[in-house]
Parts: structure tokens; sequence; C-alpha cells
């Protein structure tokens, strides 16, 4: 990274910005789909399964009608994010922006499922904060060993091998969350249960009553 790649993103006067109004509200758009909008971030190690589980509630819930859509913390760095690495300032930003794009399409009345390993407490707390309205910690749980048995992309090799630095897991720490509003454990429970404790929770929580 750049010296200038490494600033936090400077904050301007907002004394001349006026955000967009519109007519349609988040609220209008809630109830004309059936259901409310909001973000389930799951966080978790590389290969815990997080993208796996979302992407298929994902479809699940698109076949049942549900307006949803996985953000995927690798498809953001392959795009908007492609200019950050993952030293702890880096990842910061990377969660900032994710905070801030979840926000917008929950606005837009999706249900985003937002799958980000997010490795520390204080970043989680950002993005909960970005967020704010209707906020779901999901920590998606496997044990470490697990996951470097499955190493779906080849990543803990060569972390272990030294390849990679500052890997979540093996020389970076991942924090546990104290504060999930759900855990879903995959080294214990097959994915149909995993899968089916997730689109529970959403139901229970963004069904209009
Ligand atoms: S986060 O920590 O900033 O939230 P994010 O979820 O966006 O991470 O990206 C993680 C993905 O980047 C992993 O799934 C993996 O494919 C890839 N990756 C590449 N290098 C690393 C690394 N050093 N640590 C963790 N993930 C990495």
């Amino acid at each position: 990274m750049t010296d200038v790649q490494q600033q936090p993103a400077p904050v301007m006067s907002q004394a001349d910005i006026f955000p967009h109004h519109s007519h349609v509200t988040r609220d209008m758009r809630n109830q004309q789909v059936g259901h409310r909008s909001g973000v389930i971030w799951l966080t978790g190690l590389s290969g815990a399964g997080k993208s796996t589980i979302a992407t298929q509630v994902e479809l699940e819930l698109f076949r049942e009608g549900f307006l949803v859509s996985v953000l995927d913390g690798d498809t953001m760095r392959s795009g908007l994010n492609c200019d950050l690495d993952f030293t702890r300032q880096a990842r910061m930003e990377n969660l900032r922006r994710a905070g801030e794009v979840a926000s917008l399409f929950a606005m837009m009345g999706y249900i985003v499922l937002a799958t980000f390993i997010s490795p520390h407490h204080e970043g989680r707390r950002f993005v909960r904060n970005i967020v704010r309205k209707n906020f779901h910690l999901v920590h998606v749980r496997a044990s470490l060993e697990d996951c470097i048995q499955r190493d779906p992309k080849g990543l803990y090799q060569k972390a272990l091998s030294g390849d990679i630095a500052n890997f979540t897991g093996i020389s970076q720490a991942y924090e546990e969350p104290q504060d999930a509003e759900l855990k879903i454990d995959t080294t214990s429970h097959t994915l149909p249960l995993c899968t089916a404790q997730l689109k529970n929770f959403i139901k229970d929580n963004f069904l209009l009553t």
C-alpha cells in the first residue's frame, strides 16, 4: 500500500452536502415486499462457512419472494475495495465502505447478508454503528483446525508456509464476538441445519407483523 492508501478516508466538511430524500421511503418499500429490510452481518474465520450459508439462504429466500442479496468480502475486494490490504487499518476501511454499502441497500428495501471476516471487536462495533437500524451480528463459528482442514481456497496452506501475511487465525487474531445475536456452529452442525438456523432467525426478525 502507498502512504495515500494507508490514510483513513478524510472526513470532509458536510456543511455544503444535502443528502437526497426520496418520496419512496424505506417503510413504503418494506410494506410493498412484506418484510423489513436490514443487515445480517456474518463474521467468522475464512472457511468457517459464511458465504456458503449466506448463498444458500439467499437462494431459498429469493425463491420465497424476499428481496435479499449477499454482499461478500472477496467480491467487494475485487472491485470497490481493491486498493485495500489486510492490515488492521485497511480492514477498518474495508468495513467502513462495506457498512455504508450495506446500509444503502437496506434503505432500498433489501435484506443484506454481509459476509466479512471482520475479525476485530472494533470493526464490528464500527459497522453496527454505521448501519444502526435492523442490524444483526451473526457469528459463523468453526474451529481453526476445521478451517485449516477445509481450506477451500488453499489460503491456510499459503499462510502457514509464510506466503500470505496478516492471515486471520494464523498471523493475525480473530477476536470471538461477545455480542452476536446469533451463533451458528459449522463444526458441530450440518449445512442444512445451519442454513435453517439463519433462515428462521431472518423470518423471526424481518417479517412484518
Ligand atoms: S475483512 O477482515 O476485511 O473483513 P474480508 O472478509 O473483506 O476480510 O476478506 C477476506 C477474504 O480475503 C478471505 O475470504 C480470503 O479469501 C481473502 N484473503 C486474502 N488474504 C487474506 C488475509 N491475509 N487474511 C484474511 N483473508 C484474506
